[in-house]
């Protein structure tokens, strides 16, 4: 699997531009990130493993394929929460774990104020989800929680990046498949990826 997916999907793209537009209001926001999530996913599940297993349909028996491992979604708060429901629509038997982080506004540090996992998750597949990758702190920090808890195959699924947190993740979890729709050209001096669509959690959820 390749370390650095870009989803150039002309329906992603048309979701992101709508998320960068600062006019686009907090519900139409919330809408566009639950609709761009789901594609984006549909991506980075591509490379799943199946098993084969048989089945009788009205007039045959036949074979078709399951899910190999047990699937868990872990959103980091808040924005995160952003992408969760559209993504369990479409796997409605995905596990769901959190992760809490605040990263602080003038040191960047990103601290962990909440977990919720199973003790072992060896055996999922974990996709971990928040909309933005910006110096990479917090998804380093998931990344390392994620591994105290024995996750082996990760994939993490990032709306928009910044070149200095790909860098980041790929530097500490060179293993941690990234996808994302779109890198952006840098981060400013406030730690915000321009051009970027602001903060997703404020824009999500108002406050
Ligand atoms: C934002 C964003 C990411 C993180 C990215 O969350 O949603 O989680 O910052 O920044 P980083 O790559 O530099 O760590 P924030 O900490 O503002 O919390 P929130 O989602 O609750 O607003």
């Amino acid at each position: 699997m390749k370390a650095l997916t870009v989803i150039d999907h002309p329906l992603i793209q048309h979701c992101l531009t709508r998320l960068r537009d600062k006019r686009t209001d907090p519900e139409s926001f919330r809408r566009g990130l639950g609709e761009v999530a789901a594609l984006m996913v549909y991506e980075a599940t591509r490379s799943f493993e199946t098993r084969s297993v048989p089945v009788a349909t009205p007039l045959a028996r036949t074979r078709g394929f399951r899910l190999r491992r047990e699937v868990i979604l872990v959103p980091v708060l808040r924005a995160g929460l952003g992408m969760l429901n559209s993504i369990l629509q479409l796997m409605p038997h995905a596990r769901v774990g959190f992760i809490g982080l605040k990263r602080h506004e003038r040191s960047l540090q990103a601290s962990s104020y909440h977990k919720s996992l199973p003790e072992n998750l060896s055996a999922f597949e974990v996709i971990l989800i928040d909309p933005m990758l910006a110096t990479g702190g917090s998804a380093v920090a998931a990344l390392d929680l994620l591994l105290e808890h024995r996750a082996r195959r990760v994939r993490l699924v990032s709306l928009v990046a910044a070149p200095e947190g790909i860098r980041r993740v790929q530097r500490r979890h060179p293993a941690v498949p990234i996808f994302t729709a779109a890198i952006d050209e840098r981060l400013n001096e406030r730690g915000f990826i321009l051009p970027g669509l602001g903060d997703a959690g404020d824009r999500l959820f108002g406050v």
